[in-house]
């Protein structure tokens, strides 16, 4: 043993835990940091050999040469002459500035620090929530190392010409929104952004001052919510019915913008009729209104091909279409985009350079190829047909109870809204379910003063048997107290787009 190990092992500080969460050369720099800071180890003191540590240690070498180059990169080490390692000059500075901190966060208020963990995963009944197990995680990375590869490295450089996104996912999404959705769209109105959420926040600062007022569905999309309100708008929550959003004439109304899930309203699930659309894309034309439509979920409707968007109905340029991925493929990829109107093209950018430059290059070069290949198109279909079989065993499996709710959007989606009578508590009935361990929010919990009561029930994330089991824990809760006599499930005719 030479004398350094000696040094350390008399110290009686390197214990090594190995089944710490931690890394041994997290743990062996952290102690080894700790004796710098202490004083056990001074400047100019020698450290033993990575090869007799490892061996005193019984770690493999590259632990103590890992632990070892974090610290000199810390400024701790250094290594001189035929490398050894010492305790570095610098060590005493950072051993005061380690004390000053100590010594602030003594007085410092406490913080709440988020623990690092992963996801679990969503519980039942958790709405908008994709299967992730079945995205083809494979293909996904080979399309991954082929982008990374036939491009040479460029995706890895500053990309600022890239603000609005990789040219080719924005082509290959043109083309899809184009055929698929009727967006009436040229590939550089497109703009790709963090999830949708980014595109909300963006629009939000671009097109409203404080004070402005924004028309809102009721109950309707948080996320949306605090984008508008960050902006300084104030929010005029409009009332549903199964035709969707009932709004006043735009004409005469004092809005800037109205923000609409004309597919699918969330959360209740119910489709803005043909005419209700053509009365907020005309007026918009008339008021010089903005509209943005948030089609969020459409690729799912069972019955039939999904709805035409709104924006196919706009003459007047002023609807803006936003769209995500996160339910399509997985929701951690964080990319939605925006559809601007011509005029809006280059003050988005402008913002955008602002806010973030460009989006992550290589999740966008790996997307456009998914979309190149197909795969886009046979996973939609795939989850499409995945998830009208979970609704039904939903709807199979909640039909053997007799809890009062009903279910009227049944065409599409990946939610199903229970809506209760008025007179049940749904905020009561989502914390019960909650304690038993199923995650259905209350419909109220998106509403902002009076609205129907129901439960939101999302299916697509789960398979049959957690679907079934889950049903079978709400169904045993017993929570049809008092039922009205004709208290069983009722299940409704889906929404229409028929004009009322
Ligand atoms: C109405 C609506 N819009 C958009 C989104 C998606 O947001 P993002 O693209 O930021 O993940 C959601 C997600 O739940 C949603 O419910």
């Amino acid at each position: 043993m030479s004398p350094d190990t000696a040094q350390l092992k008399r110290h009686q500080v390197l214990f090594l835990n190995r089944k710490s969460d931690l890394s041994l050369q997290v743990q062996l720099a952290a102690q080894l940091k700790g004796m710098i800071q202490s004083g056990q180890l001074g400047t100019g003191d020698p450290l033993p050999s990575s090869r007799e540590l490892a061996a005193e240690l019984k770690v493999s070498r590259n632990t103590v040469v890992y632990a070892y180059e974090r610290l000199i990169s810390e400024g701790y080490l250094s290594s001189r002459l035929r490398s050894r390692i010492y305790v570095s000059d610098t060590a005493p500075e950072l051993r005061s500035a380690a004390q000053r901190r100590s010594s602030q966060q003594d007085i410092a208020p406490a913080v709440h620090v988020p623990r690092a963990s992963y996801s679990a995963g969503p519980k039942p009944f958790r709405p908008c929530q994709p299967d992730v197990q079945r995205f083809p995680l494979a293909l996904w990375n080979r399309l991954r190392g082929r982008a990374l590869r036939t491009t040479n490295r460029s995706l890895l450089h500053y990309n600022s010409e890239a603000v609005l996104g990789f040219r080719p996912l924005r082509e290959n999404l043109a083309m899809y929104l184009r055929d698929s959705r009727g967006v009436a769209c040229e590939w550089w109105q497109i703009a790709i952004t963090t999830g949708s959420q980014q595109a909300l926040y963006l629009l939000a600062h671009l097109l409203l001052k404080p004070g402005d007022t924004v028309y809102m569905e009721n109950p309707g999309y948080s996320g949306a919510v605090r984008a508008w309100k960050s902006a300084g708008a104030s929010i005029e929550h409009l009332p549903i019915d199964q035709h969707g959003m009932v709004f006043p004439p735009l004409e005469t109304s004092p809005v800037s913008l109205v923000y609409v899930t004309p597919s699918r309203q969330f959360p209740t699930g119910a489709s803005l009729s043909l005419a209700r659309r053509l009365s907020l894309a005309n007026g918009a034309v008339s008021a010089q209104t903005w509209i943005v439509e948030d089609d969020y979920d459409s690729e799912f409707r069972y019955i039939a091909p999904p709805l035409p968007s709104m924006q196919s109905l706009d003459s007047g340029n002023r609807v803006i279409y936003v769209g995500t991925f996160s339910k399509l493929l997985f929701p951690s990829l964080r990319l939605g985009y925006a559809v601007l109107p011509k005029a809006l093209v280059e003050p988005f950018t402008d913002l955008k350079t602002v806010a973030e430059d460009h989006g992550p290059m290589i999740d966008q070069a790996t997307l456009a190829a998914f979309l190149d290949s197909g795969a886009f198109y046979s996973h939609i279909r795939r989850c499409r047909k995945n998830y009208a079989e979970r609704q039904q065993v939903f709807l199979d499996a909640i039909q053997k109870g007799s809890l009062p709710l009903e279910f009227r959007y049944r065409d599409g989606g990946m939610n199903l809204t229970g809506f209760l009578p008025d007179t049940y508590d749904d905020l009561a009935w989502s914390a019960r379910l909650k304690r038993a361990g199923l995650d259905v929010p209350a419909l109220s919990q998106y509403a902002a003063g009076p609205t129907e009561r129901g439960l939101v029930f999302g299916f697509t994330a789960f398979t049959p048997a957690q679907i079934r089991r889950g049903v079978d824990k709400l169904l045993g809760l017993k929570l049809d107290r008092p039922i009205p006599s004709s208290g069983s499930l009722r299940v409704a005719a889906s929404g229409s787009l028929l004009a009322p």
